[in-house]
């Protein structure tokens, strides 16, 4: 009998004990600074000439790790590696399946920490920002494991007299993961153990910045005790390798989470049937945003303000989740903004290795050039009020910025920047609040901060977004208690940590049997 799911508690900081461990688990980091990982491939280590090379985006002179580099060749052994793994794999107990998964989270659980602090110098995290993205990894596993011991007989349908009828689920094939570098552990874990615990076999290929995490993942689940060939990890570039995994005829399903422009390419790629494929490929494509928090005048301003922050600026405003827009009635506008500036000016920016450092910088140099690109077209179209101003001779650090009484269809107002900038736009009423939260082609996240219950039923009805928070940021959804996915350009709402994600691996099967 398992125990009832509970998300993994974050770790407090304020505690001396912890801030000890965590500056431990940081050393014991820096002496593996600098290693080597392999492609795994049908349990095979193979090392290539060619490297990709992962470095802290805090400094970037420090080499987190490199990895073998693959080619198309090693990914087509790849796929043939997970499709002869696929054919004993998808028959076995999905307890057993879910035991690997229950180990492998119990193993991370005992060197948390260390993880976390992998996190901080390979993506640049603060410390609570790595640390919930390691309680994130932990709690895709422990829900997904439960999840399909509950989906192991199916689920019930009616017989009739003189007839046993069942709806059971089954496999569907190799599975191609390809998750993005920013929740590079927890996004990373969660869509390659779905696939596996549904009896599916992966080829994963990870995000070229955030590769370190993933080697050790695949090592943690082949200690864990998952055979051979079940996950093959093919780093490699996104146009060679990547669009050589989605065309391939054996691929039956591509889970993809990143941006706009290649998840849609993916989405297009994956409908073409090519020679000798006998099946239809399923695309879970889980894409960008630019989420809104909207504020009515009659709220709690230090709640909306801080609401406002964080949502803008956790992880330096590189989350898909993150508030990048402001929309704010006009007799609370002013109050609203001058807090959110007071707050973000009093935060500290700098090397995430530091406890009390807030934000760190950004992931790398193409980020850098393209939120500083966004920072003067925002002088353009906007107010600058706080920020503005980046620094790359170390790492790629911007300061937190906020641009005011911008139009909302400005492109500070609709495109993903995908960095720390927050705009704001004045609203005259509720209603036209609402418009211009709908108004751009994503619908991943919103918040809405208000006192008043019936403009809370209305975002409930007409905020069209996956997920709606009341009173809250925008960003945080923790698994089994917020199941994250979103409309629009932002995907194909899969709903990653909920109810209904693992049966998208799986083909429904009706048998029904005469008595
Ligand atoms: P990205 O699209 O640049 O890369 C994502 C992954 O796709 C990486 O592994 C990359 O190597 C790979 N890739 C690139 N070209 C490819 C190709 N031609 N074929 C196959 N794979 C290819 O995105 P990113 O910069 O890693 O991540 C940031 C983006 O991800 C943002 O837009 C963010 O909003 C989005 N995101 C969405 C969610 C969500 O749940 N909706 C969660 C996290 C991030
Ligand atoms: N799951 C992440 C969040 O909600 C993206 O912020």
């Amino acid at each position: 009998m398992t125990i009832p799911y509970k998300h993994e508690p974050f770790t407090d900081f304020t505690n001396e004990a912890n801030k000890e461990a965590f500056q431990q688990a940081l050393a014991e980091v820096n002496e593996i600074m600098g290693r080597e990982y392999p492609l795994v491939i049908n349990g095979e280590r193979i090392t290539t000439e060619e490297k990709i090379v992962s470095s802290n985006p805090a400094n970037k002179e420090e080499v987190v790790g490199s990895v073998s580099k693959a080619n198309k060749e090693h990914a087509e052994m790849a796929i043939q590696a997970a499709a002869d793994a696929f054919e004993d794999w998808r028959y076995w107990n999905p307890e057993e399946r879910a035991n690997i998964l229950f180990r492998a989270a119990a193993m991370i659980r005992r060197k948390k920490h260390f993880f976390s602090a992998l996190l901080v110098k390979e993506a640049g995290k603060p410390w609570n920002e790595a640390d919930a993205d390691t309680a994130e990894a932990i709690d895709f596993l422990e829900y997904y494991a439960r999840q399909m011991i509950e989906l192991a007989n199916g689920k019930p349908v009616n017989s009739r007299e003189g007839e046993s009828n069942k709806y059971i689920y089954t496999p569907t094939g190799v599975t191609v993961v390809i998750p993005p570098w920013n929740f590079l552990f927890a996004i990373m874990a969660g869509t390659t153990v779905a696939p596996i615990v549904t009896g599916n076999t992966v080829v994963l290929k990870p995000a070229s910045a955030t590769p370190i995490i993933a080697a050790l993942f695949v090592d943690i689940l082949e200690q864990a005790g998952l055979p051979k060939g079940v996950v093959n990890f093919v780093p490699g570039s996104g146009a060679e390798v990547g669009d050589y995994l989605v065309d391939h005829p054996k691929t039956s399903i591509i889970t993809f989470t990143g941006s706009r422009e290649v998840g849609t390419r993916i989405f297009e790629r994956a409908a073409k049937i090519q020679p000798g494929q006998q099946h239809l490929k399923r695309v879970i494509a889980e894409m960008g945003g630019k989420d809104t928090v909207v504020v009515d005048k009659d709220c709690d301003i230090e709640l909306a303000a801080q609401s406002i922050f964080a949502s803008a600026f956790g992880f330096s405003g590189q989350k898909c989740s993150a508030g990048s827009r402001a929309v704010v009635h006009a007799d609370v506008y002013d109050q609203v903004l001058e807090r959110v500036a007071e707050i973000t000016e009093q935060k500290i920016v700098g090397n995430p290795e530091n406890h009390d450092t807030y934000m760190g910088p950004v992931i790398d140099q193409g980020s850098f050039e393209k939120i500083m690109g966004y920072i003067e077209v925002g002088k353009e179209e906007g107010r600058l009020v706080s920020g503005g101003k980046g620094d790359n001779s170390k790492g790629y650090f911007i300061e937190p910025t906020i641009f005011a009484d911008l139009d909302p269809n400005s492109r500070v107002m609709q495109e993903e920047i995908f960095g720390p900038v927050v705009g704001f736009s004045k609203a005259e009423s509720f209603d036209e609040a609402l418009k211009i939260a709908n108004n751009t082609e994503y619908g991943l996240t919103g918040a809405v901060i208000t006192n008043n219950r019936q403009l809370i039923e209305r975002a409930k009805r007409e905020f069209h977004v996956g997920n709606l928070y009341i009173n809250r940021t925008c960003t945080g959804a923790i698994v089994g208690y917020h199941p994250f996915g979103g409309f629009k350009m932002s995907g194909t709402d899969s709903k990653a940590g909920g109810p209904d994600y693992l049966a998208l691996h799986m083909q429904a099967k009706t048998i029904s049997e005469m008595l």
